[in-house]
């Protein structure tokens, strides 16, 4: 059968995998680790050797190789690279996400398979990258591109370390119970067949010989140092032979590697480079991110852009260049020169000039992502112009020129992108909003319109794409620039550097920004979240008239217009289902001052008041892809049992203790309620005794995440 080449760019995954501190210890053991190891092998103080990272993920790695079709008879692991960008926790879950990026010809023989992935930690962290190079040795001959030559050379001197190590004749026994249970590392019948005299070793066991010894000689007892690990396998070790690893230094950080069988001389791993140091700690990057920026020839676009390429993002400038109020010709120069200037920084970016005012301008922005890197992942519509007017004054062609390129602008290069989004499964997208349009501005109807229009089209595209990881937001700048040298007064346009703004834009467009259909105010140092909140309102019946009047209207209108214990609404459907609520129940709201209260939290006098309010208290962003069920038990004369469901971004509290809870919360009813009110620390609860969680501890501390205070 022919190998599927559709099969590339194609989303695998997510493919998730729970693991405890026990798995860890078993692969430690698996290869090779023991008392002489012990930071690998005792729950206490408990490390984890990083390559078993591709161990955790090894049912992601089959799923690859499915994909192909390929003929698994003629299935070898070629190369390996491993990527690591935060150390591996001892225990949680692992959600891993990636495709088949290359299918490469070698003729008659074989065909070479390469796929990436991704893998992220329950705690929110990007672990590491794979890249996975597998040989179809009966799959080649399909007419394809040849694959591209390794360039890794390993020095012609003799090794600057040298060390040997021992497996064990039952190795293959241990490792197997990591994951990879092929019947080739087990039952001598099978080895048979495929050729081999017995079973042999796991290449990927081999591996995991050399990541340990790579870091016992180079950063001794720091496994969360290593940065890198790649290699290719050349031939099996058989169970019980010796392993020698050799290692050039090559530079700071950098060794190249090979494993040799010192029995018979060969080659067992060859091509292998580590590197290593310390590990960036919670940067904020965009590696192989593709990012497109409207309007990043000048002011705030430029800026993004410039600091997006420099956090490793690939950068399409998108400018028309033309005049302030968008009235003049374009011109390229605009975008090259910062094209120019991010390449001149070490990054990479491509210029685009077409106009974000058309169908076929926001096609044409989003198709040369697709050129010249392959996909999209952030869009930042920031293309703007202005034409201020008072409004009687405002004749139709400044209406329309203004809405033409702010907000059908951001529809138009949004449309493309989002489909490759929703695709990919990943995606973030950037409004730019305005002051003007939040609060209103003399002088820009036109402008405000646009600009509260965006609000709109991001409230419902958020919706959209929640469940495919494309995230939108909104920012509401202040900054210098061409927009605002004459409205500003000099000494504070002096202060409005674009830089004050980016640093929440490149939030906003990372993997790690928690919230999806937010607004942030940014500029001149300060951020702070805009928002739209409704107060709980007042039910008028109408007495014994039919509906209510005018004057019940005068009459209540202090509790009508009054925010406090307002709420902010995710959908239409929420606001809906309050509305009905308040028809059966009438709030008795006493009214009072207009109040920011969206941060206000619903009051929680007693333990059961604190359960009935606590849907209120759940942050719906930040429970994606959270399915768990909580119990409370919670002792003393106030207390009682409660359960608490939270699936598909949902949350359900009901009283009792559910049958099968992915953990259980035992607490005083005092002790609780202060660890409610902010007065006891979820931690010092722990420590002391006072807070006792039974089944998956790790899970349990979903519950600071996905309920505010
Ligand atoms: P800017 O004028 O420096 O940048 C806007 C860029 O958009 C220009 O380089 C322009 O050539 C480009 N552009 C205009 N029409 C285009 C089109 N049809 N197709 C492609 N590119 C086009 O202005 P600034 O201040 O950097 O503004 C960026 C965004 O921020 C705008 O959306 C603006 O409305 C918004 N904003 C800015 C504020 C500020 O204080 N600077 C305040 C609130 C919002």
């Amino acid at each position: 059968m022919a190998l599927n080449l559709d099969a590339v760019g194609k989303k695998l995954g997510p493919v998730t995998r729970d693991y405890t501190w026990k798995d860890v210890v078993l692969y430690a053991l698996g290869v090779g680790a023991g008392f002489s190891n012990l930071e690998y092998c005792y729950e206490k103080d408990l490390k984890v050797i990083p390559s078993f990272s591709i161990a955790a993920i090894f049912e992601f790695l089959t799923k690859i190789a499915l994909e192909t079709e390929l003929n698994l008879a003629g299935l070898l692991h070629a190369e390996q690279e491993l990527i690591f960008h935060n150390p591996i926790p001892t225990e949680g879950t692992l959600k891993t996400e990636g495709q088949v990026t290359d299918i490469y010809d070698k003729g008659d023989k074989g065909a070479i398979i390469v796929g990436q992935s991704e893998t992220w930690h329950s705690n929110g962290e990007k672990l590491f990258t794979s890249i996975i190079t597998l040989f179809a040795r009966f799959d080649g001959g399909f007419g394809g591109k040849n694959a591209p030559k390794n360039e890794v050379v390993i020095p012609d001197r003799q090794p600057d370390i040298e060390v040997e190590d021992q497996t064990s004749e039952d190795q293959p026994l241990i490792y197997r119970l990591s994951g990879d249970v092929n019947p080739l590392h087990v039952d001598k019948d099978f080895a048979k067949m495929a050729g081999f005299e017995k079973p042999i070793l796991h290449g990927l066991c081999t591996h995991g010989f050399a990541c340990r010894l790579l870091i016992d000689n180079l950063v001794p007892g720091q496994p969360e140092k290593a940065r890198r690990m790649a290699c290719r396998f050349s031939r099996p070790l058989m169970p019980g032979d010796p392993i020698r690893l050799q290692i050039w230094k090559e530079s700071d950080g950098q060794a190249l590697w090979r494993v040799v069988n010192p029995k018979t001389g060969d080659t067992v791993i060859d091509l292998g480079v580590f590197e290593y140091g310390d590990i960036p700690k919670d940067e904020v990057r965009f590696d192989d991110r593709v990012a497109v920026i409207t309007g990043a020839g000048g002011g705030l676009g430029r800026t993004y852009a410039l600091q997006l390429a420099a956090r490793g993002a690939k950068v399409v400038v998108n400018d028309l260049g033309g005049s302030r109020d968008g009235s003049s010709k374009g011109s390229s120069s605009a975008a090259d020169k910062v094209v120019e200037e991010i390449k001149a920084a070490g990054g990479e970016a491509v210029a685009n000039y077409d106009n974000v005012a058309t169908p076929e301008g926001g096609q044409a922005i989003i198709q040369s992502a697709l050129d010249a890197f392959g996909t999209v992942d952030i869009l930042i519509n920031n293309a703007g112009i202005l034409r201020d007017k008072s409004f009687v004054k405002m004749e139709p062609e400044n209406w329309q020129a203004v809405l033409d390129v702010h907000l059908h602008g951001a529809y138009h290069v949004t449309r493309p992108a989002f489909k490759v989004m929703k695709e990919k499964g990943y995606g973030r997208i950037l409004m730019t909003t305005s002051a003007a349009g939040l609060y209103g501005n003399f002088g820009q109807t036109n402008y405000s319109s646009a600009k509260m229009a965006l609000v709109g089209f991001m409230n419902t595209l958020k919706i959209e794409g929640a469940k495919y990881d494309v995230k939108v937001n909104t920012i509401a700048p202040i900054a210098a620039s061409r927009l605002t040298e004459d409205i500003m007064p000099p000494d504070i346009f002096e202060k409005m550097d674009p830089e004050f703004v980016s640093a929440m834009a490149l939030y906003l467009c990372s993997e790690r920004c928690p919230v999806n259909g937010s607004i942030y105010n940014a500029g001149m140092g300060f951020f702070n979240r805009a928002g739209l909140v409704t107060g709980p309102g007042a039910v008028l019946d109408g007495g014994d008239k039919d509906f209510p009047s005018a004057e019940d209207i005068r009459d209540n209108f202090t509790r009508i217009s009054s925010l406090k214990n307002g709420r902010e609404y995710w959908q239409l459907n929420d606001q809906v289902g309050d509305v009905l609520t308040a028809l059966t129940a009438p709030p008795q709201a006493d009214g009072g001052e207009t109040e920011a209260a969206a941060e206000t939290p619903a009051g929680a006098g007693s333990v059961s008041d604190y359960f009935d309010s606590m849907p209120d208290h759940f942050v719906k962003d930040a429970a994606a892809g959270v399915d768990v069920v909580f119990n409370f038990i919670i002792s003393g004369g106030g207390g009682g049992e409660w359960h608490c469901v939270v699936k598909d971004q949902t949350c359900t509290v009901n009283q009792g203790a559910a049958d099968q809870a992915t953990c259980t919360i035992k607490m005083g009813d005092t002790d609780f309620l202060d660890m409610m009110a902010g007065k006891l620390p979820p931690m010092q609860a722990f420590s002391s005794g006072k807070l006792v969680i039974e089944g998956d501890v790790m899970k349990s501390q979903l519950i600071e995440k996905i309920f505010k205070q």
